[in-house]
């Protein structure tokens, strides 16, 4: 009840806007924060990491045509602050170009409660551990898309997840309800939501960093959960990388420890 009376008034504040001759989406009355952090709990990340993530590139709110999304492009900063494997959710039926005309298929596709179909599905979720989950905001919450993918997932449901995500005002704290409402014991950590029209600005790229590293998500920390301590590899050395190395620098294993010689 509570559910069919939030998305009620979510489409009466969008009505309200659409007669005001805006199609501003800040429809859930938050106002334009350009970075907002929340979820359920503090933690760190761990184990080995993968980025699922959807986008639009096209016409968007705010940042007109966009040859890469929004979203796509906080994932590229991820990508470059830390070592994670992406997936990218790819819709069999590409959304329209044209914001209003998306907009428009959009809420069809919410009255609908479709489960829009995508392209070739992740096999190998179980090698990983912590699961970085984000996309856009669509009136409110995330794309029905998140739906198809989550009920065809439901090995995510022991993982710690992560969302994220950029909105036009919105915040992406949508996306915590959604994965905790399909994975109820999933650990899901703070999120992070930044305003898409300012996700190409330097400061995005910084408050992500800051994000990751309150996450313990950074390449030294992710390099150094990769390295295993096996008895065998007792005085081996790695870089950074996770590569062997015969230096004096890196990451040492001894006794089943792993200790930084920097
Ligand atoms: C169909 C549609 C609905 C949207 N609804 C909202 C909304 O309810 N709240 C909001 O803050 N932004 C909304 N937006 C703006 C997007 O969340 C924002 O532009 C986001 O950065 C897009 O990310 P992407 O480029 O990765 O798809 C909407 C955009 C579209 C296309």
């Amino acid at each position: 009840m509570k559910k069919i009376l939030t998305l009620a008034l979510t489409f009466c504040a969008f009505i309200v806007a659409m007669a005001c001759g805006s199609n501003d989406p800040e429809v859930d009355g938050m106002t334009g924060a350009t970075e907002q952090t929340g979820g359920e709990g503090e933690g760190s990340a761990k184990g080995k990491m993968l980025v699922i993530y959807f986008s639009r590139a096209d016409e968007n709110w705010q940042v007109g045509y966009v040859e890469r999304g929004n979203t796509a492009i906080m994932v590229d900063y991820i990508k470059e602050l830390a070592d994670v494997d992406v997936f990218e959710i790819v819709p069999v039926v590409a959304y329209p170009a044209v914001y209003d005309e998306c907009t428009a298929y959009v809420t069809e596709e919410i009255n609908e409660n479709r489960r829009p179909a995508y392209k070739d599905d992740i096999t190998n979720l179980n090698d990983y551990e912590t699961i970085f989950v984000g996309g856009p905001i669509w009136w409110g919450r995330p794309p029905m898309l998140f739906r198809t993918f989550f009920e065809a997932h439901p090995e995510l449901g022991g993982k710690t997840i992560i969302p994220f995500g950029t909105h036009g005002g919105s915040g992406v704290g949508s996306y915590a309800t959604l994965i905790k409402e399909y994975y109820p014991n999933a650990t899901v950590l703070e999120s992070l939501g930044i305003s898409g029209s300012s996700i190409r600005n330097a400061s995005s790229k910084t408050t992500v960093e800051n994000w990751l590293k309150k996450l313990s998500v950074d390449k030294q920390s992710t390099a150094i959960r990769n390295v295993r301590t096996r008895a065998a590899d007792n005085g081996v050395s790695y870089t950074l990388n996770g590569l062997r190395s015969n230096g004096q620098r890196g990451i040492q294993i001894k006794n089943g420890n792993k200790y930084i010689n920097r």
